[in-house]
């Protein structure tokens, strides 16, 4: 059984990565996850020094009642306990570039047009297989319009890919007003990959202590549904790779993500509740799913129920939406 998938330029042997976690702060954890069996491994975000202040006007901001915040909020800097500056993370990519076998993806979350560009040739500089950028803008300011926000990750796209050779995905979120179009356009701009989607994060209220509580919540299986929609639209339409991220906790996940279209699945929250070792599971349920099925690769199955493949695509628009609430019958 062939398992092997390409990712932007990437040869992987089989398509499950683990995604940006504290599991790669350190290269005991980095070297843990290969023997696990990860594909790749997207380390954990720089995060630019500016972003720092732009947490405190978001503090501010939540504060003031806000309702919702990047989930990248909630990995913002805690320097001693995470994040290391961007030396340590450098000698990282470095030492891991020696001693693991599998491709190393270094992920960079930057806010200022130098920190994207001076951080990702640094990163490039370390050794990195390639850059996850994990772009993440919030317009405070009211006055920016959403054609400008959108402008903003294009010329992140084009600035990075400007000093780099090697390629560079970008992590988004859902939350364009056309999430086809924009891909399209960060295609365009020449991201070599697209992740679909960031994790959102909102705060929950302390009704005791009326404070806002800014848990982290591991995902759920079901949210796979908004990224498995999008993967499904846009397999076979552009020229970036696919990597799906959010929900993966069984075999189940991953069969329906590469089913979708994607290149590559990522998971974090089911190595952070189980172990690393759970790669394996995922790998195992995987194989013996292709087995049951008889697909004899990964590539013969990826995008098998995408919009351009499945035979009946009109569920995955808007007659969706009608079937779907015109259809519930109160059983759950
Ligand atoms: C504790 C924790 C730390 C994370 N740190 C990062 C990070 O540094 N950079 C990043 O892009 N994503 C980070 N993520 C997001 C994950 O990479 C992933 O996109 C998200 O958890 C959704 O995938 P999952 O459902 O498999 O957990 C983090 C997630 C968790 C739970």
């Amino acid at each position: 059984m062939d398992l092997t998938t390409h990712y932007m330029g990437l040869e992987l042997t089989h398509p499950i990565v683990a995604s940006a976690s504290p599991l790669s702060k350190d290269i005991i954890g980095m070297q843990r996850l290969e023997n696990a069996g990860a594909a790749a491994i997207v380390m954990y975000s720089l995060f630019e020094e500016q972003i720092q202040q732009e947490a405190t006007a978001l503090e501010n901001l939540m504060t003031a009642g806000a309702d919702s915040f990047a989930e990248s909020l909630s990995y913002f800097p805690d320097p001693d306990q995470y994040h290391s500056g961007t030396d340590q993370y450098l000698e990282l990519i470095h030492r891991a570039r020696k001693q693991l076998h599998i491709p190393i993806i270094a992920s960079l979350n930057g806010i200022s047009n130098t920190g994207w560009v001076d951080h990702a040739r640094l990163m490039q500089d370390a050794g990195a297989h390639a850059i996850e950028l994990n772009v993440y803008y919030l317009p405070t300011d009211s006055s920016l319009s959403g054609q400008m926000m959108e402008q903003r990750y294009i010329d992140t796209v084009r600035a990075v890919k400007s000093v780099v050779r090697i390629p560079v995905a970008l992590k988004i979120s859902p939350y364009f007003s056309s999430v086809g179009h924009m891909a399209h356009q960060l295609d365009e701009a020449g991201a070599d990959a697209l992740v679909l989607f960031n994790r959102f994060y909102q705060p929950d209220f302390d009704i005791d202590r009326l404070m806002l509580q800014t848990d982290l919540q591991l995902s759920e299986a079901h949210e796979i549904r908004l990224p498995l929609l999008w993967l499904a639209v846009l397999h076979g339409r552009l020229n970036a790779s696919l990597g799906a991220t959010t929900g993966v906790q069984t075999a189940v996940e991953v069969v329906k993500y590469l089913l979708a279209g994607a290149d590559v699945v990522m998971t974090t929250s089911s190595l952070l509740r189980n172990d690393p070792e759970h790669l394996g599971v995922l790998r195992d349920g995987l194989v013996e799913w292709m087995r049951d099925k008889q697909y004899e690769s990964v590539s013969e199955m990826r995008g098998a129920m995408s919009q351009q493949r499945v035979a009946n695509p009109e569920l995955l628009d808007r007659a969706n939406y009608i079937r779907t609430i015109s259809g519930y019958d109160g059983n759950t």
